[in-house]
This record gives C-alpha cells, sequence and structure tokens, in this order.
C-alpha cells in the first residue's frame, strides 16, 4: 500500500475509490484527519490532507508526528507527499513540478522528533540523504510513463511560516543552495525516516519566490492559481501511474 500526504491544492484524490475513513489516536495527539483508505485503479493507497480536509491547519500547526506515526502504524512502507513551493531557480517557473533530492531546514519550535529521551533512547537517524532514491526514481519512471514533465533534483528549503519570506531571505536561502522554498517538508521528512519509512516529495511551484521572477515587489499566490491548477493535474497523473510503477 502507497501513501500519499497531499498539500495545498491536494486535498481529495482523482480516481480514488475510496473504501473507507478511520479515525487514527497517536502517542502524539491527532493527525490532520482521518485517514482515508481505497484503490486507484486497484492499487491500494491511503491519503491524508496535510493540512485537514478543510484545509484549516496552518504549516506551523500541523502535528507532523501524528500524520506519519498514523500512517506508519498501517504498515505502509512508501510514503508520497505533495508539497506547493515557491520557485527561487530559474528554472524553477510557478507550474513547474519537481522532485527535490536535498533539503535545508529552517523551521524551528516544531516538534520534530519521536526521540525526546526519557523512555526512548537517543538515536541519530542518517538523513545524508533526505528522500529516498529508489522510491524518487520510481516517481521519475511514473513521470516519465504518464508523459508528464518534472524536475529531476533541487534543494527544498522548509522555513517556518506562516508568512512568506523576504527578498533578503530568498537571496540568502538561494546562496546557501536552496532552490525551492516550502513550509511543510521539514519536520515531515525526517520524522519519516525515524520512523522507518521510504520519503518523497512531489514539489509543485505555485509562484516565484519573494524577488524572483514576477515576485519582485510582492508575492502574488492568486494569481498563480491557474497554471498551479493545472500543476495539480499533472500530479494527479503523475500519482495514477506510481501506484503501477
Ligand atoms: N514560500 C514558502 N512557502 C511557499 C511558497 C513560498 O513562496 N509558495 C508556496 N509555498
Amino acid at each position: 500500500m502507497l501513501a500519499i500526504i497531499g498539500g495545498t491544492g491536494l486535498t481529495r484524490l482523482k480516481n480514488l475509490k475510496i473504501t473507507h475513513r478511520q479515525v487514527i489516536r497517536t502517542p502524539y495527539g491527532e493527525p490532520s484527519g482521518a485517514l482515508t483508505f481505497g484503490d486507484i485503479n486497484e492499487h491500494q493507497v491511503v491519503f491524508i490532507a496535510r493540512h485537514g480536509y478543510g484545509h484549516t491547519i496552518p504549516p506551523h500547526e500541523i502535528n507532523y508526528r501524528a500524520n506519519i506515526w498514523a500512517l506508519a502504524e498501517q504498515k505502509v512502507k512508501r510514503v508520497v507527499s505533495v508539497c506547493t513551493v515557491g520557485g527561487i531557480r530559474d528554472d524553477l517557473p510557478p507550474g513547474t513540478v519537481a522532485v527535490p533530492d536535498q533539503i535545508i531546514d529552517y523551521t524551528s519550535g516544531r516538534k520534530h522528533t519521536y526521540f525526546e529521551g526519557g523512555d526512548k533512547p537517543v538515536t541519530h537517524v542518517d538523513f545524508t540523504e533526505p528522500y529516498n532514491p529508489k522510491l524518487r526514481a520510481r516517481i521519475l519512471k511514473a513521470a516519465h510513463a504518464a508523459g508528464q514533465k518534472v524536475v529531476d533534483g533541487g534543494v527544498y528549503a522548509a522555513t517556518q511560516g506562516p508568512r512568506l519570506e523576504t527578498a533578503a531571505e530568498i537571496n540568502r536561502i538561494f546562496n546557501d543552495g536552496g532552490h525551492m522554498v516550502g513550509m511543510t517538508g521539514m519536520p515531515e521528512a525526517a520524522l519519516a525516516r525515524e520512523a522507518g519509512l521510504r520519503y518523497a516529495t512531489i514539489a509543485v511551484v505555485s509562484n516565484w519566490a519573494a524577488g524572483r521572477g514576477n515576485s519582485q515587489h510582492h508575492v502574488d499566490l492568486a494569481a498563480a492559481e491557474g497554471v498551479f491548477g493545472e500543476a495539480i493535474e499533472h500530479v494527479h497523473r503523475i500519482l495514477e501511474a506510481l501506484v503501477k510503477v
């Protein structure tokens, strides 16, 4: 069974034949919503909407630990997350779909680990490659099979939000090596690693990051809605192909 975490613009999966929903409680509190079980073309899928089904939970208040725990409890091995990002690198304009291969974490104050000491021994998971290379390769293969263009690789910079960044912050992130910026990629990826899940991300560029492209003076998220809607269609097609490969 494949797990899919939907981000902004992806609170439901197209072509998912829902079989049931299940509310899960975890030692870390409540996930963003019930898990939705079903199948896409007869392949089993479990889905959760990261911001809640009504998109009411802001990035810094998402219970990432509960979400990942709930999925891990379903005995899934692979988690594909869909995240919305601002494009920093020139080849990441709005509407682009990318499969990042690295992360820089700028978030703070989020509950970001299962290993909090006490009865849990301190554990330092390896995070050299934050996204599972095999799962990344599967996503790329699925995109190719579905005839969908995706950018292979890129550094996902995770910011705290919910405000957008300043132009100077984006310059700094770019100088650090960041290529796209979003608010939900961390600690989700690290928690998935701690939970022993294979995790990878499909990033959808909704806007130019602050100070880039047409965001020179301000970031207009609403203006980008058209291209974003189209890009989400590409993601649906990639996910449909992914359950098969
Ligand atoms: N910055 C941070 N997160 C985002 C952005 C952005 O420009 N666009 C979508 N998520």
